[in-house]
């Protein structure tokens, strides 16, 4: 990543941008006949500007966003509308520093996860994994070995067995693996290798 995430977030000022399709895709799915919820708990890793953490509050769930970038915080908690505000809980860390996770339904990484630190990679997804409860769900992105960015020492990649494995006590919803060039948000050149994740944690 060679701009600065205020340069990122820019990019994205004054467009209506949709929710992230996994997220969309996870909030579909709680929603479908037969599902009912007890717990609305949601957390947004990475949260930026707060697309997908609006997104989520508007559809009557409680979200922790957390982030490591203040400023996203602040603009998050101005843009949301008054009589939502005790929706929202913002947590400016790290995700190389969270030592724990509230109980959650849902735990939403939207482009986020490949920013941390390769040796702290494994403390963070065992948070996510403890965190959810059973029949809770996963929505978000990891990076592949044959993304641009892998020869970055500060990110981390992985290949599609990993990511199954990862997802050991999931059932797996949605699994799509984007390999192709294509251009970040300011325009650059960039190969992506994604792997679009929803997977719901199983009840035992
Ligand atoms: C590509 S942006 C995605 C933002 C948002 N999820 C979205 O989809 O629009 C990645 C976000 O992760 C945050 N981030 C990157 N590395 C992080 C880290 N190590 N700890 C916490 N947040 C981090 C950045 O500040 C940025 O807001």
């Amino acid at each position: 990543m060679s701009d600065s995430w205020e340069t990122h977030y820019r990019h994205f000022e004054g467009k209506k941008i949709p929710p992230a399709t996994t997220l969309s895709k996870a909030l579909a799915l709680f929603n479908a006949p037969g599902c009912s919820l007890q717990n609305r708990h949601a957390i947004d890793l990475g949260c930026g500007h707060g697309i997908d953490t609006l997104a989520m509050i508007r559809q009557g769930w409680q979200v922790l966003a957390i982030d490591q970038q203040e400023g996203a915080l602040r603009q998050l908690q101005n843009d949301i509308p008054f009589y939502q505000k005790n929706s929202l809980t913002t947590l400016c860390r790290s995700f190389e520093d969270l030592s724990e996770l509230p109980g959650s339904t849902l735990v939403n990484a939207t482009f986020s996860l490949p920013f941390c630190k390769p040796d702290k990679f494994p403390g963070l997804w065992q948070l996510i994994v403890d965190c959810l409860l059973p029949g809770g769900r996963f929505a978000g992105h990891f990076f592949g070995v044959e993304d641009s960015w892998k020869d970055n020492p500060a990110m981390t990649f992985h290949q599609s067995f990993e990511v199954q494995q990862l997802l050991s006590d999931f059932t797996i919803e949605v699994f799509q693996e984007m390999n192709k060039d294509g251009k970040t948000v300011s325009g650059k050149d960039k190969h992506w290798h994604v792997f679009h994740v929803v997977a719901r944690k199983d009840l035992t």
